[in-house]
Order: structure tokens, then C-alpha cells, then sequence
């Protein structure tokens, strides 16, 4: 038998529980040997729960439990997770987490703990909901040189545009509706502003090229400003607006962003809609592959903890090697990545087409036959820099959103 512990009764926590007692036959087997959740520990209490029985309030009590060989960590939040991960993997034991916040902060320091004890940190879930992706790009991208890897990576925000795009629903209403299913961060702000894909492609971009990026410096760009006026452009032209993490490898320099885009129905991210994610890898000898599943959600992100603790435990004293160091990785200044872009503006569409195609290059106008005294536009590839150069010579831009 081997024993396990669990850090955190929340969504994801009960969903590692509710897996592991679902499914112990099938985990047990792949694991090699019985397992055995021996402590749930959360500050609340759970009258009635059978979680009771096991749940603990005082994390030394697991800490200082020999028995425990693997631990789950599903509180969230970088403190107090980043102490008791640490002293957890100090002590021997190893550690799974769903926790892109504590990841994408201490990633390299938690992975070379871990090695340096012959135990493993894993967090498979920290990515993509239920998809595997970190595996993956750990053991079995390794003969590519990575060009650029890509996708929508939270899920309650494309839950949120799909809603928008599909029923007309605004935003607030759409927004309650991803909190109430459990796929929202306590904070909305992290979904919607962007922090929280940021995070995951600042995770993603680590992994692929070896070297830390630090989240903090990816250019971050949320979907708040988005609105219905802008999905009828799209629905007009068969463009959908997704909110997009991308890290891009060309010529010997890195760029990474996240922001909205927007997408036609060519582009193999096109279809993804709801709570799903897809992330996609280009590798100079792969070419494209493509990763789809639940990306929120009780329990696809409890099945990825899982699928990690079942590693953990056939690898329970062999750390697997994972490519992430601390050095930094220098990233460009998106300013000079080159794209279209579309653009509203107030105005009227004929009087303004040779000043636009003069600033932005060969434009291609559209008017919506419902909308007047406005107008917009896609323009010519051009770089970021380019953009705000020729943007700076109007002031009647409504909004504009990069098109990829
Ligand atoms: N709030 C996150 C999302 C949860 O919506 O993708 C999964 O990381």
C-alpha cells in the first residue's frame, strides 16, 4: 500500500479525492500498488463528509508522517503552498500539483529540490485542465526544435467568449455562470485579465525552451474590452475571438504574449469553444500537433493530479529529468512581431478609406448594414511598432484586436 496525502478540500481537492476512490481499482493498478489517501488536510470542517474521518487541520501532521510517500497540493495560491511544497520535497516526498501560480513562480527551485532528493515535483494539471501537455513536452517533444507553441489556455474564458459569440450573452451573466461551474479563480480578474494564461504559456514556454520565463515579463492583455459590437464584425467576416497564450522561437529570438485574437475558421485553434482548451506545438521536424481537452474544471484537472501522483508513485524514488533551469529566458519586445490587425473606428467608411489605407497599408473595409457611424477594418501585416505609429495618428479608434 502506499499512502498519499491531500493539501486542500476545494473543487479540485474533492476532485482528487472523488477520483481516487472512483477509480482505485484502475489507479491502484497503474500505479503498481494500493493507494491510499491517509490525510485531506484543510482549515474548514466537513461534518458529515467521509473525508472527516482523514482530514487534518496542521500540516505537520502529514509533514512528519514517514508513511506519506506522495502528496497532492490543490489549495492554490503561492503561500502557503510554496512552504509546505518545499519542506515537503525536503523531506522526501514527492509532490503534484494543479498550482500554475506556484509553478510559474518557483518552477526550477521546486524541480531542483526535488532532484536533488531523487523524488519528483509534477504538474501536469498547473496546464490545461484535464490535457496532458507537461507530460509531453517533457519526454516526448524532444526531437523537435520548437518554433512556436500556442493555445487557449483558460478555460473560463473561452466558456466566456464562446457564450458571448454563440447566445449574444454579456459578459457579467456568462461570468457567474463559468464561476457557479467551478471553472473561475477565486479572483475573476486572473481569468479575465490574462494572469492566469500568462502564467500557463510563461509555464509552457519554460518547459519547451529549457530556460525560466519569467511571467511578469510577458506582454498580458485580457478580454474585458471585448464586446458584442466586436463579435458581429467577427461573425460577419467567419472570424472567432479567443483569448491566446503564444510563445514564439524566430530568428534566435523569443517572443510571448497573451491577448485576444482574432482567428478564421483555417486555423486549427478555430473550433475550440467553451471550457475546452487546444494548444498546439510546432516542431521544425514534428511539424503541428495538437492538444484538446477540458481545461477547467473539478474533475479533468483532478484526473491530470492524479494521472501525476500515479507517476510519482512507479518513479517513487527516480526523479524524472525535467528540462527547466533557472536561467532566464530573454524575451523580445512584442513590438516588433508582425501581424494584421483589426480595427474599429468611429466614422464613416468611405470618407475615411484612403487616410486608413495611407497609415495602416492595403486595408480591407467592413460595415455592418445594422451599425452606423462606425466602421472597421483589417490591415496590412504589420509590426506591433508599425500599428501604434499609424493608430497614434488617429483619435477615433474604438478598439483594435491582433488577428492571427
Ligand atoms: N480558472 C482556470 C481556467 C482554471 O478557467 O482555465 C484552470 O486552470
Amino acid at each position: 500500500m502506499i499512502n498519499v496525502a491531500v493539501l486542500g478540500y476545494g473543487t479540485v481537492g474533492s476532485g482528487v479525492v472523488e477520483v481516487i476512490n472512483t477509480n482505485n481499482d484502475i489507479v491502484s493498478k497503474k500505479a503498481g500498488d494500493k493507494v491510499n489517501i491517509k490525510y485531506v488536510l484543510d482549515l474548514r470542517d466537513f461534518p458529515g463528509d467521509p473525508v472527516e474521518e482523514i482530514l487534518v487541520h496542521d500540516y505537520e501532521v502529514i509533514l512528519n508522517d514517514p508513511e506519506v510517500e506522495v502528496i497532492a497540493e490543490v489549495m492554490g495560491g503561492v503561500e502557503p503552498a510554496y512552504t509546505f511544497v518545499k519542506s515537503a520535497l525536503l523531506k522526501g516526498k514527492s509532490v503534484c500539483t494543479s498550482n500554475k501560480e506556484l509553478v510559474a513562480k518557483h518552477g526550477p527551485e521546486l524541480i531542483e529540490i526535488a532532484r536533488e532528493h531523487h523524488r519528483n515535483f509534477f504538474f501536469e494539471a498547473s496546464c490545461g485542465g484535464g490535457i496532458p501537455i507537461i507530460r509531453p513536452l517533457i519526454e516526448c517533444i524532444t526531437a523537435d526544435d520548437v518554433q512556436e507553441i500556442v493555445g487557449i489556455l483558460n478555460g473560463t474564458t473561452n466558456y466566456i467568449l464562446t457564450k458571448m459569440s454563440k447566445e449574444g450573452l454579456d459578459f457579467d451573466t456568462v461570468l457567474k455562470e463559468a464561476q457557479d461551474l467551478g471553472y473561475a479563480e477565486r479572483n475573476p480578474a486572473a481569468d479575465v485579465e490574462g494572469y492566469d494564461a500568462c502564467r500557463k504559456i510563461s509555464i509552457l514556454a519554460s518547459l519547451t525552451y529549457g530556460k525560466n520565463v519569467d511571467f511578469e515579463e510577458v506582454y498580458t492583455e485580457g478580454i474585458t474590452k471585448i464586446t458584442d459590437v466586436d463579435f458581429k464584425y467577427a461573425n460577419k467576416i467567419g472570424y472567432s475571438v479567443k483569448l491566446f497564450g503564444k510563445a514564439k522561437k524566430s530568428e534566435g529570438k523569443f517572443y510571448a504574449y497573451v491577448a485576444p485574437v482574432m482567428i478564421n475558421a483555417e486555423h486549427p485553434l478555430f473550433s475550440v469553444n467553451g471550457v475546452f482548451n487546444g494548444i498546439m506545438v510546432k516542431g521544425n521536424v514534428l511539424g503541428d500537433v495538437m492538444f484538446y481537452g477540458s481545461g477547467a474544471g473539478k474533475l479533468p484537472t483532478a484526473s491530470a493530479v492524479v494521472s501525476d501522483m500515479v507517476d510519482a508513485i512507479k518513479h517513487l524514488n527516480d526523479n524524472v529529468a525535467i528540462d527547466w533551469s533557472a536561467d532566464k529566458l530573454e524575451l523580445t519586445d512584442i513590438k516588433n512581431s508582425k501581424k494584421k490587425f483589426f480595427v474599429r473606428m468611429t466614422g464613416d467608411a468611405k470618407e475615411m478609406e484612403s487616410a486608413v489605407k495611407s497609415a495602416f497599408g492595403e486595408s480591407e473595409i467592413i460595415t455592418l448594414d445594422d451599425l452606423s457611424g462606425e466602421f472597421a477594418f483589417i490591415t496590412d501585416i504589420i509590426t506591433e511598432e508599425e500599428y501604434e505609429k499609424a493608430a497614434a495618428g488617429f483619435d477615433n479608434i474604438i478598439t483594435r484586436i491582433r488577428i492571427e
